[in-house]
């Protein structure tokens, strides 16, 4: 399937900068996109993101807000500052928050980094939605209408599991961007995440971007993962 976006995410599950800096000068021939969250930028500050961005990789600042939108708008400002190329909000904000992060994440010259919605987390189950969250409807229904209301409210696409890509295609149209953790090489170990898919089936499925932490980051070889799974993801 041909796409106009589409790559590779490794996310940089790292306590520190130096131990991000020691990942990062083993890829020689390369600059891959990274993703920064929350334990790394809580450590390190927006120094670290200057830093990665300087060395030349695409980020994506995965910090998920979730707040009134006049707070959200102002922490999107502070955020289109750092000159990040992805960042992220939680859909269930609703579309006024979303509408208002967008302002906020505009630069003064039009230009913004693309910008993302979670729909429930992959961690949230069915069942603990509806009981604890009160969310009578299924779990493909939520994640299709919190896609739509982030498209309504301008986003770019969601994150969502490589499982849920083809609802939010179905729901959104081919161009709305799926962003999606939970990927794992055929022959290797799910650790703590339930859902999987391959890169290759990831791609097929509808997934525009996959974010890969430990089958790279813990790799024997993490190089050699990256360009594995480029290839797969890919076909380059
Ligand atoms: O090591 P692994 O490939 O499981 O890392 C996946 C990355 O994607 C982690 O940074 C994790 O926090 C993130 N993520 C996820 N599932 C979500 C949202 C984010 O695994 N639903």
């Amino acid at each position: 399937m041909s796409r106009k976006n589409g790559d590779v995410i490794i996310a940089l599950d790292f306590p520190n900068a130096q131990k991000v800096y020691a990942f990062l000068d083993s890829f020689k021939d390369e600059k891959p996109y990274v993703k920064v969250g929350m334990e790394l930028f809580y450590a390190e500050g927006p120094q670290i993101v200057r830093e990665i961005k300087a060395r030349g990789h695409k980020i994506f600042l995965d910090l998920k807000l979730h707040d009134i939108p006049n707070t959200v708008k102002s922490a999107m400002a502070s955020l289109s500052r750092l000159d990040v190329d992805m960042t992220n909000l939680h859909a269930s904000g609703t579309v006024a928050m979303m509408k208002a992060a967008i302002e906020g994440l505009t630069r003064p010259d039009g230009t913004r980094p693309m910008l993302l919605a979670v729909t429930q987390l992959t961690s949230t189950s069915e069942e603990v939605m509806q009981k604890e969250l009160l969310i009578n409807a299924s779990m493909p229904d939520t994640v299709k209408k919190y896609a739509q209301n982030a498209q309504e409210a301008g986003l770019d696409g969601v994150v969502c599991s490589p499982l849920e890509a083809a609802i939010v295609k179905d729901g959104c149209g081919a161009e709305f961007l799926t962003v999606t953790p939970g990927i794992r090489f055929a022959d290797s170990a799910a650790d703590d995440q339930s859902r999987v898919m391959t890169p290759a089936k990831a791609r097929i499925g509808g997934s525009d971007y996959i974010v890969v932490g430990r089958p790279i980051t813990q790799a024997a070889d993490p190089v050699a993962a990256y360009r594995r799974c480029m290839n797969e993801f890919l076909g380059e």
